[in-house]
């Protein structure tokens, strides 16, 4: 083992107890709300489906990020009076026509990925016809969370689909996702400890890609191959990670060992150096 290999591993336990000791970063206090969003401010103030949105809306990921009503409605949030706030010169989209809210989310700037996906699968077809089953289908409307497992629900695709098909369905997917969370740890904890991750990284990300495009296409043409890909890749990538994660698990094992070994020799040493010393000063008296 090269020296460099043994500082390395210094690092990697000391670092974390560095960390520990100097306390974690704090995340970012929630911002105040703008004193400028009318918008909210206004319709707060109004009744039932005018009102609704806004309590939704402030525990949602675009709230969170400091957006305001006018991301998704356009319009102009400094304006106090209803007919400047909902002017068309600053692009007022008003209440979206539900068969164009998937155009509403992917626009410029916004979901073009997520967009573009949706439309090669059979649910665009129908949410052009009908306007179901769109984004908000999965991900609500105001109040959008962190993408996660949790927007599918069996209940949601039941409407449409056999029951028993939706519920194989969606555990299908909970089993995917589940998968990915794992992997996803342990690709943190590797990187927590310093130890090579972009490789699986890489991987990792192109892996969720292809996971999301599963997700948003839903195409009956190339399930069941993205199937098979999506179950090998995450199969393979999740042993990947826990090897790595076990190989430096021991890396640390063997570092405390030796260092309980070195502080023990030190110990020895100093203890024969005193007692050899007392030993010569009686030696001396006598
Ligand atoms: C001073 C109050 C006021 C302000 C400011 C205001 N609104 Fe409204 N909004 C209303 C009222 C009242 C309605 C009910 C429809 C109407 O009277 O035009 C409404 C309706 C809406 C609707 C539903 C339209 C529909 O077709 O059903 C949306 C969406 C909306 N507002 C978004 C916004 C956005 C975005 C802003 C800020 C850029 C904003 N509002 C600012 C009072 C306000
Ligand atoms: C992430 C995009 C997004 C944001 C941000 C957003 N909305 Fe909406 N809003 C929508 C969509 C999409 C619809 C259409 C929902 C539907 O058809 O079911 C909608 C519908 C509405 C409606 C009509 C509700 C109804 O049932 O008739 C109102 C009023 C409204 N929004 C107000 C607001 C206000 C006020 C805010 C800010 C507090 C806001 N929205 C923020 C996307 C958004
Ligand atoms: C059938 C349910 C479903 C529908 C419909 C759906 N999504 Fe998703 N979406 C998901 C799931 C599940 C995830 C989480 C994937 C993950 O955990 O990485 C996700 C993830 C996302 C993400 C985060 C990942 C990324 O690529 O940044 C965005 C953004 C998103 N969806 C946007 C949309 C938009 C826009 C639409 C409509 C055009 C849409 N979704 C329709 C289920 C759906
Ligand atoms: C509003 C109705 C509606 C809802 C809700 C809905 N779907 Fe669909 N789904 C459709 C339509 C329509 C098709 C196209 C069927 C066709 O082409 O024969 C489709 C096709 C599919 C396909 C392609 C394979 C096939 O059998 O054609 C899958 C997979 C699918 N849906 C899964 C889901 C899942 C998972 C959910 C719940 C998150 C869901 N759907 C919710 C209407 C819906």
């Amino acid at each position: 083992m090269t020296r460099a290999t043994w500082i390395s591993l210094f690092f990697c336990l000391a670092l974390p107890l560095a960390g520990a000791a100097l306390g974690a970063e704090e995340p970012a206090a929630p911002q105040p709300p703008d004193e400028k969003d009318y918008c909210a401010a206004c319709h707060e103030g109004l009744a039932g489906s005018l009102k609704k949105p806004v309590a939704e809306w402030r525990g949602s990921v675009h709230a969170g990020a400091g957006n305001r009503c006018s991301l998704c409605h356009g319009g102009n949030p400094s304006a106090k009076d209803k007919t400047r706030a909902h002017s068309l010169k600053d692009h007022f989209a008003g209440k979206p026509d539900k068969k164009l809210i998937a155009e509403f989310c992917g626009k410029a700037g916004c979901h073009a990925t997520a967009l573009d996906q949706f439309r090669r699968g059979p649910h665009y077809r129908s949410v052009l016809k009908t306007g179901e089953p769109g984004c908000a289908l999965c991900h609500g409307v105001h109040n959008i969370q962190r993408s996660s497992l949790d927007v599918m629900k069996a209940g949601s695709c039941a409407a449409c689909h056999p029951a028993e098909y939706s519920k194989d369905m969606v555990a299908l997917i909970a089993g995917f996702e589940k998968g990915i969370d794992e992997i996803d740890a342990n690709i943190r904890l590797l990187s927590d400890k310093h130890a090579e991750f972009r490789d699986l990284q890489d991987r990792f990300n192109n892996m969720r890609h292809m996971f999301r495009q599963f997700v948003h296409v839903f195409s009956r043409e190339d399930m069941e191959s993205t199937r098979k890909i999506l179950e090998m890749e995450i199969a393979s990538l999740d042993s990947d990670a826990k090897s790595k994660v076990s190989a430096i698990q021991l890396m640390d094992v063997l570092y405390i060992v030796m260092l309980i070994f070195g502080l023990a020799i030190v110990i020895g040493i100093v203890t024969y150096t005193i007692v050899m010393y007392v030993k010569r000063k009686r030696k001396r008296k006598k």
